[in-house]
């Protein structure tokens, strides 16, 4: 499955982060790599990843200090590099809302600077990771993804003659188990005794996908993109309140209220979105809407079939939405929710 990154150097934004370490892991065990960078600003986490798992003393690691915000140092970094893997941002959405430009510069004008950095440099393929949250945005960290996204896609038109760098978009929902978020927050509670966990609202409802599972995702739409495409996972979705009881059953809910900026339920293909959404077995994909990289071509010679007219795809009506505490809890213990 991971036999297209034989012989490649693999650049990853955001290296030691939850989504970059997993993936760089994936690649040393699973394919036949020629290299992999690890891209990000902190040495310690750096360090640490080393220390921790020497799958990182493999000699086809190489660890790269930078910033997504300078474009010199990316351009340096991404010299005779084949495919980017951007997965370095900025994500929390409190954080967002009371650091406006510290996001704009990390999510919005990073993006930018890889574009240009991935064009010069003559980089084959780059993978942006974005969010549900992009979607009909409601607070800072959605904007500035959905600006990252366009970037991404409208690079595209960019590349001339040549025909690559090609980007694309990886879109999801939340992450089990990566740092910062719900699940990790939660166990932390309750090993600390705590005998009722809090919640923001009994109605949201979230999409959901391992850690693994977004790796392995990445991994086969670096095979099958053409370039400005946006590919969302077919994923399950559940209400908040149900992964507490699958965590822990007959766990005590305190209702907190919900946050500024967070919706009841989050959309990772909007209505209008639709309009150009084909679906294959795993994933939903969601054609650009001019002509690129012969994409009306590739778009007839694929088997992917048109969602219909009236699509939406919600965490509260999505096919995959389940309320069965089993799987939930299958999903929590750390199931793939990606067959592939
Ligand atoms: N986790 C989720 O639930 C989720 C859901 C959907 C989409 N996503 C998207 O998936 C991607 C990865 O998320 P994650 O959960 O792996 O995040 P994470 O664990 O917080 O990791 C973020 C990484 O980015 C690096 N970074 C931050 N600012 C940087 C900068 N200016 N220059 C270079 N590196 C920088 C961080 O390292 P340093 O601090 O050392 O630089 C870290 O390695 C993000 O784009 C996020 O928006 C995440």
């Amino acid at each position: 499955m991971l036999d297209h990154f034989q012989d490649k150097t693999v650049l990853i934004t955001g290296g030691t982060g939850s989504f970059g370490s997993t993936f760089a892991r994936l690649l040393l065990k699973e394919s036949k790599v020629s290299k992999v960078i690890i891209f990000s600003r902190d040495e310690w986490k750096q360090w640490q990843m080393r220390e921790q798992d020497p799958l990182f003393h493999d000699p086809r690691v190489r660890f790269f200090l930078g910033d997504i915000r300078d474009e010199d140092r990316l351009r340096r970094a991404f010299h005779d590099v084949q495919i980017v893997i951007h997965a370095a941002a900025l994500k929390q959405v409190p954080a967002a809302e009371y650091n406006p430009t510290e996001f704009v510069k990390t999510n919005v004008l990073g993006a930018m600077n890889i574009t240009s950095a991935a064009i010069d440099c003559g980089v084959e393929k780059v993978i942006a990771l974005s969010t549900d949250k992009a979607v009909n945005p409601l607070n800072l960290y959605g904007a500035t993804k959905l600006c990252s996204d366009k970037l991404f896609i409208a690079a595209n038109a960019l590349v001339g003659k040549r025909g690559y760098p090609r980007f694309s978009i990886v879109r999801y929902g939340n992450v089990l188990g990566s740092r910062g978020s719900l699940l990790p927050f939660w166990k932390e509670l309750l090993k600390e005794g705590k005998k009722s966990l809090p919640i923001t609202d009994l109605r949201m409802t979230r999409f959901w996908i391992s850690l693994e599972g977004s790796c392995r995702f990445v991994g086969h739409i670096s095979k099958v993109m053409q370039g400005a495409e946006i590919f969302v996972p077919k994923s399950v979705s559940v209400y908040i309140k149900d992964l507490a009881e699958a965590l822990h059953p007959g766990i005590k809910l305190d209702v907190v209220g919900i946050r500024p900026g967070e919706k009841l339920n989050e959309v990772l293909i909007s209505h209008d979105e639709a309009r150009t959404t084909v679906e294959s077995r795993i994933f939903y994909c969601i054609q650009p809407q001019f002509e690129v990289h012969g994409s009306e071509q590739f778009k007839k010679a694929t088997q992917w079939k048109p969602v219909a007219a009236d699509f939406v795809l919600a965490s509260d009506t999505n096919p995959l939405f389940t309320t069965s505490i089993e799987e939930i809890r299958a999903l929590v213990q750390g199931s793939s929710t990606c067959t592939l």
